[in-house]
């Protein structure tokens, strides 16, 4: 019999330590030191190696029909092209969010048909299987193909699937709430997930089954678990949102197959999630051109682009510290715009707070919305609308020199598609064939902005 001991195991960053501390050493987080029982098993055993572990890769290509090899595609659009196709045999498919945002929704829905595959095993261990009966009655999910169960114990969820093969897939809600009987430590415990992920993968890989596992994510919005856990899997997707909108973004963080830059855009309705085909239109259902303090941001997530509102309030303040603070854009961005604006034009933000929020709970990471922000801060601050029809787009140096972006054409495309007729870029802009429609006004410097609001 093996000894038990026991190891003190960081649960924000799977560190292990002899003994309990409040702080962990490595990540310096409180209170997250927790004791896990592990069995020390020492085998000093050799693993046998077979003749054919190692192969050609030109034998491998002659052998193996890679065309074959398929990419199977879901019924939602948005949801194949944040997979870069769709998914692939053996691959494993992280999906993380906070609770109540839709993940067991999302993942139901497309169990309800995909392209190629014949099984489909949806295994929840939050849920009754009542409650995921209703669920699919709410969402008219009828695949006689999908089955579905409820347990928690990993070897009898292993055991239940091991006779599947490719043409598959598993879905596993979630892995914060199965646990093997092998480690003693409560479900969700970092040794738990590592293991219960490990032993999945394996079994994905082994039997060419496509797995996707529903992981719970921490305060700070990270997959609770270890960083390892996103390193064992091929894809790791994000479900996100504002949930006092309805709008749901669906964004890939990794992917082993295909581009990270996609979001999936959806609105979650009385009947499941439905998906938004034009999201720039979505957006900006609610923009209202005479207001102050309100620009149209021309975006692009991965290969789409999308249009954005972005809002500013500039007030007057008494405490000694402004605040700066921000909704769906980073606040150290914004404080930096606001000390390039007050610089380079001049403008007094010492005695004022500035707030600036992306409407319809997006989250904007691009540098090309440094111009429109700007453009919302400076309109709020003088109290005027930014001109009718105006979309903005470009980087902004600590100079104040608008820098140009990537894509602008696309860009200048969409904001034209949806009836805006002011471009406001970089001057560095590449020169497009003049349409009558659009107005391509370029900016040297932000100082250009204060003019267009004619003060
Ligand atoms: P759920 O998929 O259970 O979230 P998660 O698995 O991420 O915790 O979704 C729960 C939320 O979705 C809940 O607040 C209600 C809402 N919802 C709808 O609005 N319409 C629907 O048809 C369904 C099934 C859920
Ligand atoms: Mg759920």
């Amino acid at each position: 019999m093996t000894k038990p001991i026991s190891k003190f195991v960081c649960q924000e960053c799977g560190s292990t330590f002899s003994k309990w501390m409040g702080q962990c050493d490595v990540c310096k987080a409180w209170n997250c030191i927790v004791e896990e029982i592990v069995s020390d098993v020492k085998t000093t055993k050799q693993a046998p190696v077979p003749d054919d572990f190692f192969v050609s890769i030109c034998d491998g290509m002659e052998k193996t029909d890679y065309s074959t090899s398929k990419c199977h595609k879901t019924i939602s659009n948005e949801v194949n092209r944040v997979l870069g196709g769709g998914l692939i045999d053996g691959a494993v498919i992280l999906l993380g969010g906070p609770p109540g945002i839709g993940k067991s929704t999302l993942l139901l829905q497309i169990l309800a048909d995909i392209k190629g595959l014949d099984n489909f095993v949806y295994i929840s261990a939050e849920e009754s299987i009542k409650q995921v009966m209703l669920r699919a009655n709410r969402l008219q999910i009828y695949n006689p193909q999908l089955k579905i169960a409820a347990s928690s114990s990993l070897q009898q969820i292993l055991q239940s699937i091991s006779s599947l093969k490719h043409n598959s897939i598993v879905v596993i809600d979630s892995i914060q709430t199965i646990s093997s009987e092998l480690i003693q430590s409560p479900p969700g415990s970092i040794s738990q997930v590592r293991f219960c992920t490990q032993e999945l993968v394996n079994f994905a890989k082994n039997n060419d089954v496509i797995v996707i596992i529903v992981g719970h994510i921490t305060k700070e919005g990270a997959i609770a678990g270890p960083k390892t856990l996103e390193h064992m899997v091929d894809c790791v997707l994000y479900f996100e949102g504002d949930k006092s909108y309805d709008y749901r973004i669906l964004r890939g963080e990794k992917n082993r197959y295909g581009p990270t830059d996609e979001i999936g855009v959806f609105a979650m309705t009385g009947t499941g999630l439905e998906e938004i085909s034009n999201p720039s239109a979505a957006f900006l259902s609610e923009h209202n051109e005479n207001v102050s303090g309100v620009a149209v941001f021309s975006g692009i997530e991965g290969t789409r682009p999308i249009l954005s509102e972005i809002q500013a309030l500039v007030s007057h303040t008494s405490i000694a510290i402004p605040r700066r603070s921000s909704v769906g854009f980073d606040s150290n961005r914004l404080a930096m715009l606001v000390a390039v604006l007050s610089n380079r034009c001049k403008i007094n933000f010492s005695n004022k707070d500035v707030y600036l929020n992306i409407a319809g709970g997006l989250r904007i990471t691009e540098p090309a919305a440094d111009l429109p922000v700007i453009a919302a801060i400076v309109s709020s601050a003088f109290q005027k609308p930014l001109p009718k029809g105006s979309v903005f787009f470009g980087e902004v140096s600590l100079s104040g020199e608008a820098r140009q972006s990537h894509l602008a054409y696309s860009r200048i495309k969409e904001a034209q598609k949806l009836g805006f007729t002011e471009i406001f870029c970089s001057y560095k802009t590449d020169d497009f064939e003049k349409s009558k429609d659009v107005n391509i006004r370029k900016i040297k410097s932000i100082r250009d902005i204060i003019k267009i609001l004619g003060t």
